[in-house]
């Protein structure tokens, strides 16, 4: 099991950065974020010192003996080399970023839900910091920061890190992949004692609503866990063209307006971020081939949350929809890639981000629970936070430190190298999935259902338990084309590709229009991809809507579909 990470171009076990300042100018009218960054390192007997670039100009860099960019990488990006002057122990590189920064999206304004003002916000993970920040790009190396931020009048600038002044502060050392900026007209309102929402001011109250929960939950993940220890827990609404449904930067969730529903039926996404403030914020994996360290804890503390704020069947119904989404999509993965600690050598880390580390690394830990006793394990996972807290670990880390405190019958070898999910392994039952199975069989037969109390989890199951049904039968007695609810439409589009069903085209190329979450986007093109006709409408939708895609979203997509 490799440990060093193969993602970036800096040597941090010859010079360490400890800290860096941030100062810079939002410049809407040309894309582009420009100004400096001041980097901090121990006094160090090694002369030179090599960052992680992407597509930036670097224009001087200060208290360093000269400095180079070496060729482009089409994943790593450049290496910038300064050598540095004997015993110094800081460098200020001035730079300015590309406007096809692959972690910045530069909104216009009729992408935003105000259409008055642009915005900006910044995507670091996985390796997308580099495109905004020279920087040593790797979750192994951990900096506190200060950041100034310029931005035109009417426009605010947040950072994900605490407010002091005319700045922002992060006292705690964190991996660059969780350094973020936004930048737009923004409005907020207080959620609770310590958390509070950010949005476009025409969603800032539906967002406030939605996230009434919020501080419950962080009372929940407290009293099982331990202690919060990051201040404040704020939650960023951004615009729907936002390729993650949510990203957990520290002090402040930026989360998608697509989990906006209404009834608080998609807020499982709020405790998967927030569960990242214990498993990948406080606990980080050191590589991206640990990823499955951040995404499998996030998911079962995430579940845990949900079971302990919305109660047992909740939880259970959203493990048997992860389980078996996992199993769809492991049907279509390389072996090498059902495998929790992946290769990723000459890969993009984004490729290592399916379901399996999310959904079999939560089984994994589910099925200790179930061998140890729900006690046993949460005490295990309070002692883990704890034992690693604000350090970067890999999975040798983690397998070392379980075996000692807590000795297991179940073969760990088999979860983290071998594909698939091993024999043994816990599986997720909910009774109230038991009712909606019948309630498929019967409207497959005919019948009528009534769906009068369902919410998401029980619609996105029944929809899925379908086999080639009618789908002018699902629009007569259904519409769900018309849902205002982001999964449940997503799951109506894309069985109405699936099906070739053209009344739901016009909406389907709304959606496609509109929303730029990966995690929607990317199965309905593969869908449309299948067929000759699919394949050409898929290419004429895609022609207009990538421009508003983000440069994420674009390359996933532009190797589905194919680029411009
Ligand atoms: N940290 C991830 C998002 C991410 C992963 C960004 C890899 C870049 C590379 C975030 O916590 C996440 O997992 N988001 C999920 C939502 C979650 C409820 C499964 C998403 O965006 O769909
Ligand atoms: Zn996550």
């Amino acid at each position: 099991m490799e440990s060093m990470d193969v993602h970036t171009w800096s040597r941090p076990d010859l010079v360490r950065i400890r800290h860096l300042e941030l100062d810079l100018d939002v410049r809407f009218d040309r894309k582009i974020l420009d100004g400096s960054v001041t980097l901090r390192f121990d006094p160090t007997a090694h002369d030179e010192l090599v960052l992680d670039t992407r597509d930036l100009e670097i224009h001087s860099v200060e208290n360093a003996a000269a400095f180079k960019v070496g060729e482009r990488d089409r994943i790593l990006g450049a290496p910038l080399r300064i050598r540095l002057s004997p015993g110094s122990s800081w460098v200020r590189v001035v730079y300015s970023t590309s406007p096809q920064a692959s972690g910045l999206q530069w909104l216009e304004p009729p992408q935003t839900a105000g259409k008055r003002h642009p915005f900006l916000y910044t995507q670091s993970q996985a390796i997308h910091a580099r495109s905004w920040i020279p920087l040593q790009d790797s979750p192994a190396v951990r900096v506190t920061f200060q950041g100034r931020v310029r931005t035109p009048a009417g426009l605010h600038a947040v950072m994900a890190a605490e407010r002091a002044g005319e700045h922002f502060e992060m006292n705690h050392p964190v991996p660059s992949y969780l350094i973020a900026l936004a930048a737009g007209a923004l409005e907020f309102r207080q959620l609770g004692e310590r958390c509070g929402v950010l949005a476009e001011p025409p969603l800032v109250d539906a967002a406030a609503r939605e996230f009434a929960d919020t501080e419950a939950m962080i009372r929940a993940v407290e009293e099982m866990f331990g202690p919060y220890r990051w201040g404040r827990y704020d939650l960023l609404v951004l615009p729907p063209s936002f390729p993650f449904g949510g990203m957990e930067n520290p002090c402040l969730t930026f989360a998608t307006s697509t989990i906006l529903a209404g009834d608080k039926s998609l807020v499982s996404l709020v405790a998967h971020e927030l569960a990242h403030s214990w498993s990948g914020n406080l606990v980080s994996n050191a590589t991206w081939s640990d990823f499955w360290l951040n995404e499998g804890f996030t998911v079962y503390l995430e579940r845990r949350i949900v079971e302990k704020v919305y109660g047992r069947e909740r939880g259970e119904m959203e493990a048997v929809l992860g389980r078996r989404e996992l199993d769809r999509e492991m049907a279509n993965l390389q072996e090498s890639d059902r495998v929790l600690h992946i290769e990723l050598e000459g890969r993009d880390p984004d490729d290592g981000c399916t379901l399996v580390p999310y959904e079999k690394g939560a089984l994994l830990l589910r099925t200790i629970e179930q061998e140890v006793g729900r006690e046993r394990f949460d005490a295990f996972l309070r002692s883990y936070f704890d034992h690693f807290a604000f350090r970067s670990i890999t999975t040798a880390d983690f397998l070392d430190y379980l075996r000692r405190e807590l000795p297991l019958k179940t073969l760990l070898d088999p979860w983290i190298f071998q594909p698939g999910v091993p024999p043994g392994a816990a599986d997720p039952h909910s009774d109230a999935f038991e009712r909606i199975e019948d309630a498929a069989a019967r409207w497959q037969h005919g019948q009528q259902v009534d769906t009068g109390d369902w919410t998401t989890q029980p619609w996105l199951h029944f929809l899925r338990m379908l086999d080639r049904p009618d789908m002018a039968r699902l629009d007569r007695e259904f519409h769900l084309g018309e849902s205002g609810n982001s999964e449940i439409l997503h799951q109506y589009l894309l069985m109405a590709v699936r099906a070739g069903h053209r009344p739901a085209f016009p909406r389907l190329i709304e959606f496609l229009n509109s929303v730029g979450r990966r995690k929607f986007l990317k199965p309905l093109y593969t869908e449309l991809m299948k067929t000759p006709e699919g394949e050409r409408q898929a290419r004429q939708i895609y022609q207009s809507a990538r421009q508003g895609y983000h440069p994420i979203t674009q390359v996933t997509l532009d190797a589905i579909v194919g680029g411009e």
